[in-house]
C-alpha cells in the first residue's frame, strides 16, 4: 500500500515551492498525497492559524511535507512538530558544486531540539511594560538529542560533534544541556573504548566531541566550517546558527529540513513564507526538494531519496538556477529541470 503524505503549502513561497517538491516526489514514488491547509490565510478566513483537522492528518500521516507560514507561523509549525511526535529538528547545511558560496568547504548540519528551550511559549506579561518567558530544559529530552546527535553522525560520516550552549551565562538551563549532552558523549566514548577503538562500529560510537559557547561558535562558523559536523543545539540557538549558516553556502533557498524523532516526521525548507518575493514565480524549489528527499530517506525510500538529490545537485551545478542563485529561472523551469534528470 502506497505510504500516506500530507501536504501542507501554508502562505507565500510555500504554495510554489511545495507543488514543486510533489512533482517531484510523484516522479520517483508511489506516495498517496492528501493536501491540507494552515497559516496565515486560513487565519483570516476561519480565525485559526492551524485548524484541527490538518493536526489530526499530520499526527495520522506517514509523514508531512510543509512549506512554510507567515505571521502564523509559530502557531501553526510548533503545534505540527508536536502533532507528528518530533524531538530533533534537523538541518543539514552543504555547499554545492556551481553554486557561489561564500565558504564552498561547508558540509555540517544542525541537530535542534525541537521541544523545550524558549520556544516551549511560555510567555507572561506581568503587568503592563514587564514580560517574562520561562524556559525548560529537562535531562530527559537534552540527553535525548543527544543521542540522535551521536547517532545522526555516525549515519552520516560526520567525525566532529559539537555542542552549542552559553553555560556560563545560563548556568541551570544550558548547564543542564551542556552536562547532558557531555555526558552521552562520555558514555558513548566509553563504550567505544570497551569494544575496542580501533573498529569503525567504536569509532562512529566516539565522534570527536566538544563544546562551545554559542556566541564564539558563530563567529567560528564563518570563519572555519569545515571543522564542524554535527552541531547539537539547544531550540532558538538552533534557529538562528542555521539560517547563518545558509549564508555560507548561498541562500535560505538550499537549507532543507526533517523534524523526526519517535513519530511520523514533519520536513519543511528552513526559510519561511519569503513575502518579498511570493506570487513572482521565482522561489527557489531546491530546499523544499532536498526537504522532500529527507522525508523519501524517513520512509526507506533510499534508493529514490539519492536519485533526487542527484537530480538537485545536477541541476545547481548546471542549471537553470533561480534569482536568489544568480540566476533569471522561475521556479517551473528549474523543477521542469529536476524531474528531466529523473
Ligand atoms: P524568509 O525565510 O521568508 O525570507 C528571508 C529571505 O530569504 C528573503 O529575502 C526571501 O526572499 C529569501 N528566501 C526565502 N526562501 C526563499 C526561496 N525559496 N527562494 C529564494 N529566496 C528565498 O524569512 P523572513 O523574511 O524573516 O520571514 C517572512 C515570513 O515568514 C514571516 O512572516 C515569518 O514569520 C515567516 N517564517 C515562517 C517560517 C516557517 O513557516 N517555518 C520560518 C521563518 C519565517
Ligand atoms: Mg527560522
Amino acid at each position: 500500500m502506497a505510504e500516506s503524505v500530507l501536504v501542507v503549502p501554508g502562505d507565500g513561497v510555500g504554495r510554489e515551492v511545495v507543488p514543486a517538491a510533489i512533482e517531484v516526489l510523484e516522479a520517483v514514488a508511489d506516495l498517496e498525497f492528501v493536501e491540507a491547509d494552515a497559516g496565515d490565510r486560513v487565519k483570516r478566513e476561519t480565525g485559526e492559524a492551524l485548524p484541527e483537522e490538518t493536526y489530526e492528518l499530520a499526527a495520522a500521516a506517514d509523514a508531512t511535507l510543509f512549506g512554510a507560514a507567515g505571521e502564523t507561523a509559530a502557531d501553526v509549525v510548533l503545534p505540527l512538530r508536536e502533532a507528528v511526535d518530533s524531538f530533533a529538528n534537523v538541518r543539514p547545511v552543504r555547499a554545492y558544486p556551481g553554486v557561489d558560496a561564500l565558504r564552498p568547504e561547508t558540509d555540517l548540519a544542525f541537530v535542534r531540539e525541537n521541544t523545550e528551550g524558549v520556544y516551549a511559549g511560555i510567555e507572561s506579561e506581568v503587568t503592563d511594560g514587564v514580560t517574562t518567558l520561562t524556559r525548560v530544559v529537562t535531562e530527559k529530552a537534552s540527553r535525548r538529542i543527544a543521542e540522535f546527535g551521536f547517532d545522526y553522525a555516525a549515519d552520516n560520516g560526520y567525525d566532529e560533534v559539537t555542542v552549542a550552549h552559553k553555560a556560563n551565562v545560563m548556568r541551570a538551563t544550558d548547564g543542564q544541556f551542556l552536562d547532558s549532552v557531555a555526558t552521552v558523549a562520555e558514555e558513548r566514548a566509553e563504550r567505544s573504548d570497551a569494544n575496542g577503538a580501533s573498529s569503525d562500529a567504536a569509532r562512529a560510537a566516539g565522534a570527536d566531541y566538544e563544546s562551545a559557547l554559542m556566541d564564539a561558535l558563530a563567529t567560528d562558523l564563518v570563519m572555519r566550517p569545515e571543522e564542524y559536523g554535527v552541531v547539537i543545539c539547544p531550540n532558538l540557538a538552533g534557529d538562528v546558527l542555521s539560517d547563518l549558516a545558509a549564508g555560507l553556502v548561498g541562500g535560505l533557498g538550499l537549507l532543507p529540513s526533517a523534524n523526526v524523532g519517535a513519530g511520523n516526521g514533519l520536513f519543511e525548507p528552513v526559510h519561511g513564507s519569503a513575502p518579498d518575493i511570493a506570487g513572482e514565480g521565482v522561489a527557489n524549489p531546491t530546499a523544499t526538494v532536498l526537504s522532500a528527499a529527507m522525508l523519501l530517506e524517513h520512509l526507506d525510500e533510499t534508493a529514490a531519496a539519492a536519485r533526487v538529490r542527484t537530480a538537485v545537485e545536477g541541476v545547481l551545478a548546471d542549471g537553470p538556477r533561480t534569482p536568489d542563485l544568480g540566476g533569471d529561472a522561475s521556479t517551473t523551469a528549474v523543477t521542469d529541470a529536476i524531474v528531466a534528470r529523473l
